[in-house]
């Protein structure tokens, strides 16, 4: 049923932000010791911040990098991905994700999302892999129109929705796939008992096959240090990246640990080697000290957003069917990184793009995550791939926004900007 139609809405008095950070006076005090330490750049405190981060995870082990691009990026090379092979994605998603996949010189297979939450899902993946591969000689599936052997899987936890990441471990094993998530929106979501990123989901598959995920600490996401990556994973695959992320230099740690353990073994001689074709990827001391605080704070921050995401689904009950709220699926807390609200194009006379005009206009920012990736002219020119390709993906992307949700928001500016929402919507019902 349609609920009553409304009045306009009055503009909130201040503009409204989409995710401004959540950063104060503990992160400058940290942030000055470091540059008062002389000491700037990867050193102890990004490796205090790696090891308090696996331990938050319960993660095997963690490796801080530049982006959650580069994380990506190094971790699809350590895991040997290139030409010749092809890595199955999202259309949905940050266009990293995939540019990643063409760093390696391999090639990206979109497999459209399933469900309401803007998720890949493992039967679709599956099906897939029936319809459009065939197995080859080594267990791996091969691509029927490209014959790119299928190396891997790089799903994203979109907005922070958990994955069912049993059911893409149990996929990966069945069809001999790496598995990559990608996390970046999804630090704090959990499936049961298993964290995204923790032992659970990333134990070695066996048989050579790896789980890892890639988070972001973008400005926007989570946890900040302004930019910066994080990879959970094995030992194993992470020292291969480790030595990725610094050029190729075998030790890339030796630096800084002679200057700061007094008390260890001598200096090492001068030497070094360079053993592989490595990349400038290595986090810093500055982003660490940042990250420590993020992470220390970072219960109560999680706590607010769900408070907040609270506040929506409260103020948007009575939307009806305009509009589509995201779903918490069972047993799962979603990290809460965006609150996407689905628009019923047919319940309403205002489009997506005039909706995201007209909360500007109530000064309320908003977002749209993501235009799909296909749908760019690098890809559409690259690829080759129609409009329409993705279909789930395409509405998706049509009829979503992402609402502002940030612990910087006090519950009673989200409350007040869900009360002009929901107004607005209710004014366009059909
Ligand atoms: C889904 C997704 N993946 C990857 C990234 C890339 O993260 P970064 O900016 O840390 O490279 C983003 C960034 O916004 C993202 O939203």
């Amino acid at each position: 049923m349609t609920p009553a139609r409304e009045t306009y809405p009055q503009p909130l008095p201040q503009f409204l932000p989409f995710a401004p950070p959540l950063v104060g006076p503990e992160e400058l005090r940290e942030i000055a010791s470091t540059l008062e330490s002389g000491w700037l750049t990867l050193g102890p405190k990004t490796e205090a911040f790696e090891k308090a981060m696996a331990a938050y995870l319960g993660a095997p082990e963690t490796l801080a990098v530049s982006s959650c691009t580069a994380a990506l990026h190094l971790v699809l090379r350590a895991l040997e991905i290139g030409p010749g092979d092809a890595v199955i994605t999202t259309p949905l998603t940050f266009v990293s994700t995939a540019h990643a996949i063409l760093y390696v010189g391999a090639y990206p297979l979109f497999v459209d999302i399933d469900s309401q939450l803007g998720n890949l899902s493992a039967a679709k993946v599956s099906a897939f892999l029936d319809k459009s591969a065939r197995p080859g000689p080594d267990g791996r599936y091969v691509h029927r129109d490209s014959g790119k052997i299928i190396k891997a899987i790089l799903p994203v936890h979109y907005g922070g929705f958990p994955l069912d990441s049993t059911a893409f471990r149990e996929l990966a094993l069945q069809r001999r796939l790496h598995i990559l998530e990608d996390a970046a929106h999804a630090l704090g979501a959990q499936r049961g008992n298993a964290k995204v990123g923790g032992q659970e989901l990333l134990a070695p598959l066996g048989e050579g096959l790896h789980a890892l995920s890639a988070f972001s600490f973008y400005a926007t996401k989570n946890l900040t240090t302004a930019e910066g990556g994080l990879l959970a994973g094995s030992p194993e695959i992470l020292q291969k990246t480790r030595v990725l992320s610094s050029y190729g230099i075998s030790d890339s740690r030796r630096v800084w640990s002679r200057r700061h353990d007094p008390l260890g073994p001598p200096p090492p001689a001068w030497d070094y080697d360079v053993e592989a074709l490595g990349f400038k990827n290595n986090f810093t001391d500055i982003q660490a000290s940042m990250g420590l605080i993020q992470l220390k704070n970072f219960p109560l921050a999680q706590a607010k957003r769900e408070r907040l995401a609270a506040i929506y689904e409260r103020a948007f009950q009575s939307l009806g069917d305009l509009a589509i709220l995201p779903q918490k699926e069972e047993d799962t807390i979603p990290s809460w990184h965006l609150y996407p609200l689905r628009l019923v194009p047919e319940k309403l006379a205002l489009s997506r793009d005039a909706l995201k005009e007209k909360l500007l206009d109530l000064n309320i920012g908003t977002s749209v995550m993501f235009r799909p990736v296909h749908t760019f002219s690098f890809y559409r020119d690259f690829l080759k791939i129609p409009l329409g390709t993705y279909p789930e993906a395409e509405r998706f992307f049509e009829t979503t926004l992402s609402l502002p949700l940030s612990p910087k928001h006090s519950e009673s500016q989200i409350e007040e900007a869900s009360h002009k929402i929901r107004a607005l919507l209710l004014y366009y019902a059909r």
